[in-house]
């Protein structure tokens, strides 16, 4: 999964069901709203102010990322380009492809970072050096 680009990534919309008295509620679900089954979730939270998170790479795992609450932006690198997402919308997500470096910044207070993910969590799948992963888009 070396050949990758930053534009394999996008924005998905969810449907938000609406109700004036109780609030709102979105749902994903495996095979319908995403391209591969969820195995793992986990979330990111109390996340203190200008700190960054999540400067690596995966060489298999897909993975959906929601803004839970509050907003972050997700810069994705594929080696050539770069590109920026503002994340602020609880009925979005950004859909990732393997081979992608990314990083997470600017969390607001109190923002919760949502990831849905297509593996169980394997060390061996991470590549965590920026150089190493240069190498590995060269494959
Ligand atoms: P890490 O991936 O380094 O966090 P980030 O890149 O967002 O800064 O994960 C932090 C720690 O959490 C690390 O010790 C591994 C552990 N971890 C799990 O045990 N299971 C998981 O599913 C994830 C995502 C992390």
């Amino acid at each position: 999964m070396s050949k990758t680009s930053a534009f394999d990534c996008s924005i998905l919309e969810f449907s938000k069901h609406h109700s004036d008295s109780k609030g709102n509620i979105t749902v994903v679900e495996n095979s319908y709203s995403i391209p591969f089954d969820i195995k793992r979730v986990y979330y990111l939270y109390d996340i203190p102010g200008g700190e960054s998170r999540g400067a690596h790479a995966h060489k298999e795992l897909q993975q959906l990322i929601v803004a839970a609450s509050g907003s972050f932006d997700v810069i994705l690198d594929d080696g050539n380009i770069r590109r920026s997402f503002t994340l602020n919308r609880p009925y979005q997500g950004l859909l990732m492809v393997p081979g992608i470096w990314r990083e997470l910044v600017n969390f607001s207070s109190g923002s919760v970072c949502l990831v849905m993910a297509s593996m169980e969590y394997l060390e061996s799948d991470y590549i965590r050096d920026y150089d190493e992963f240069i190498k590995f888009k060269a494959l």
